[in-house]
């Protein structure tokens, strides 16, 4: 059997791309490990930034895959218990983001691609000779296949096999601990009025709706000296009603709790020979700013119009760009992602980097250009 791209992985960066490639006309098959319920259930990232619903806008998907999406409103930070407000779609000149959840456009990216795209419970994949590029992989009969490509598009996330299908010494990879962590727990609790972000001395916390009788909380832990899981509930509540100034929360029942370290990490180039690199295969970003699902929609848009150039006009300029267009902008988010992330849990750190903290958060409300360059970045930048 042959194609012309073999996406590996189905999470957002492989669906977008199918989607894309489709609408340009240009044939591919999604190869996945997973069952289509696995995917379709894994809650993960929930807000779909400005320029990643222009995506689907620009690809004609804006309809199936954004209808109803609700977008957001203000954000409010409470310093020390001291309730701000920051109007980010506003801020960003009217280009608010879209609440989605990842189940629902996943689900929605499933639903738009015909029969025949998807191969979920492929098994055993492996990627051999990437310059004629020959995938092998087995389904759950035990029956092998061969998949022969133009083009293979690594989307198989940050444990995936794409990347280290690429022979030693030729990527540069940087990572880097930021040294935070966050305990994370689904209550039901009514949703806050805006999506609330707690500072204090006792440390960061966070609030989020899940539905309006729902809602994730989020409070900050010292990685290596603390274990949030041995936590008891009342302690995280009365941690929550603290950070958040709120003594009005409920002592609820978690429905659920994660644990999230963050950790960042580039592995550069994303190209070698036909295979490229897309989304978590290539790059990790903190949660702070929610660039990681929208860095991979944006890595799926800039490959998918550098494939349709090469396969249409014989013309690869697009795909010899990729890695570079496709790093400047994760390093600008990566950067982008720090600078929150600094700025909302350093009240921890040492003295000095706790006032830097401060002022950085100050100069978002008594400075409009640089409350402009962040809202800016939360709509996501256009290229
Ligand atoms: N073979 C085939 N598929 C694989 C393999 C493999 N060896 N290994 C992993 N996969 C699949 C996973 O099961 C998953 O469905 O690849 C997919 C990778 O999806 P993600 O990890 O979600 O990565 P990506 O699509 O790049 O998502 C980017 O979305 O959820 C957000 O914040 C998250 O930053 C992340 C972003």
């Amino acid at each position: 059997e042959s194609t012309t791209v073999a996406i590996i992985g189905a999470g957002p960066a492989g669906l977008t791309l199918a989607n894309l490639l489709r609408r340009n006309g240009v044939d591919c098959v999604v190869l996945e490990v997973r069952s289509r319920a696995y995917v379709e259930n894994r809650q993960r990232a929930g807000i779909l930034d400005n320029h990643a619903a222009r995506i689907f806008t620009e690809f004609g998907l804006a309809d199936q895959v954004l209808a109803g999406a609700p977008v957001e409103t203000k954000l409010e930070i409470r310093y020390d218990g001291e309730p701000r407000f920051l109007d980010v779609p506003a801020l960003a000149g009217d280009r608010p983001s879209h609440l989605v959840p990842q189940q629902l456009l996943v689900r929605r990216l499933i639903a738009a691609l015909p029969e025949g795209v998807l191969r979920f419970e492929s098994l055993d994949i492996a990627l051999h000779d990437l310059d004629t590029p020959v995938i092998t992989y087995r389904d759950t009969d035990g029956v092998s296949h061969e998949l022969r490509c133009a083009y293979v598009a690594g989307c198989d996330g940050f444990h995936g096999i794409s990347r280290t299908s690429i022979p030693e010494g030729v990527l540069t990879e940087y990572t880097f601990d930021h040294g935070i962590g966050w305990y994370t727990m689904l209550a039901d609790a009514p949703a806050p009025r805006y999506p609330l972000m707690g500072i204090s001395p006792h440390g960061f916390a966070a609030q989020f709706a899940r539905g309006p009788q729902s809602s994730r909380f989020y409070l900050q832990y010292r990685p290596g000296e603390e274990d949030p899981r041995s936590w008891p509930d009342e302690y995280a509540w009365q941690q929550l009603r603290l950070r958040l100034g709120d003594n009005s929360l409920p002592t609820a029942t978690f429905t659920a709790r994660e644990i999230v370290e963050m950790r960042s990490y580039v592995a550069e180039p994303m190209t070698y020979a036909k295979l490229h690199l897309v989304g978590d295969a290539a790059h990790i970003i903190t949660p702070m700013g929610a660039k990681g699902m929208n860095l991979a929609l944006s890595d799926a848009a800039t490959l998918a119009r550098a494939i349709t150039t090469a396969v249409q006009n014989k013309d690869d300029s697009g795909l010899r760009a990729y890695s570079d267009v496709c790093l400047q902008r994760t390093w600008n988010y990566q950067e982008f992602s720090r600078w929150y992330t600094e700025m909302v849990h350093d009240i921890t750190a040492d003295p000095f980097r706790r006032k830097l903290a401060k002022a950085r958060l100050d100069r978002l409300f008594t400075s409009p250009p640089a409350a402009e360059a962040f809202a800016d970045l939360m709509a996501g930048t256009l290229t």
